[in-house]
């Protein structure tokens, strides 16, 4: 297939038309033969409980009510080991294969060249997650802070969507069933108006295998697999101007001895910080501070990526 990859998964929706009406806004579902998304359909090997546990060869994050029990309702996430994992999937769980672009070359593969196809700005963290979801299991309602490409390679998943009016631009993931609590960096853009019924006001769509749905950053969803059901899904952390512009920050406050020390409370030691913030950001510099760096800007996905990357064992 010559035809970029990109341009394959959007069928007839232009890269322009993409970007100005879909990226930052509305989702987009596009139909087409599974041959398209070559070539993950070929591992033909790949997409059994079996096949994706041995292949995995690290912890596997189990997801929903089956983790709800293992944890005795502390949570709806538990990594456990491979053999647990076979069990609960054969018990009706969804399991998560985080950074499946670490042991599958094809997804890897795929990654890359979505990334390049997207020419997303340096510092972005990309990653591969693979769900295989037992029939009558998914995920309860929340949003993400990175962008999602979901290509159904199995079966049929239901997705009910909602715009999201509660928080425009969410720098952070958040699931419904955590309210009341809100953090506190996120209750600084949060409406307070949370959705009071979620899946009367959400509208569903079910995936079948060859279709993509891209969620821009922010959307509430939920799922739910109409049977067993295996899709790639691929995610892109693009760094905010805030989280460039507080790079560049840092990088200008660490060269400064007084920001340096230790942070107590004796009077000297408060004054040298303050006058040092102050030569600092009394003298703003926004082109400097809005300056793309290389290096992955959400430590938070890196961190869990590279914890993988460790636990990997060897062939
Ligand atoms: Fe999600």
């Amino acid at each position: 297939m010559s035809q970029p990859f990109l341009d394959r998964i959007l069928g007839g929706v232009s890269r322009d038309a993409f970007r100005r009406q879909h990226w930052e806004k509305e989702p987009l579902i596009t139909h087409g033969p599974l041959s398209r998304f070559s070539p993950l359909p070929e591992l033909v090997d790949l997409g059994t409980v079996e096949a994706l546990t041995n292949r995995y060869r690290s912890p596997i994050m189990v997801l929903g009510k089956l983790a709800i029990r293992e944890t005795e309702g502390i949570s709806d996430r538990v990594s456990v080991l491979p053999g647990r994992a076979l069990d609960l999937y054969r018990e009706g769980a969804t399991l998560e294969f985080d950074c499946l672009d670490m042991f599958v070359p094809e997804v890897r593969g795929v990654l890359e060249q979505l990334s390049k196809d997207l020419g997303v700005p340096d510092g972005t963290f990309g990653k591969a997650i693979g769900y295989l979801s037992a029939k009558g299991s998914g995920v309860s309602p929340h949003f993400d802070a990175y962008v999602n490409f979901v290509l159904q390679l199995r079966g049929t998943k239901k997705w009910s969507l909602l715009k999201n009016t509660t928080a425009e631009y969410p720098l952070e993931h958040y699931a419904l069933d955590e309210l009341p609590f809100v953090p506190e960096e996120l209750a600084t853009y949060w409406s307070n108006k949370p959705p009071a019924n979620y899946f009367a006001e959400a509208k569903d769509v079910v995936l079948k295998p060859g279709d993509l749905m891209f969620v821009p950053r922010g959307v509430w969803h939920a799922t739910e697999a109409g049977e067993e059901s295996f899709s790639v899904n691929f995610n892109f952390s693009v760094p905010t101007w805030l989280e460039v512009a507080l790079a560049s920050l840092r990088l200008k406050m660490a060269g400064i001895p007084a920001l340096r020390a230790l942070a107590d409370s004796t009077p000297s030691n408060q004054d040298g910080a303050r006058a040092a913030l102050a030569a600092v950001l009394g003298s703003p510099d926004a082109d400097a501070l809005l300056r793309l760096r290389t290096e992955e800007y959400d430590r938070y996905q890196v961190a869990g990526a590279v914890f993988r990357q460790l636990l990997k064992l060897d062939s």
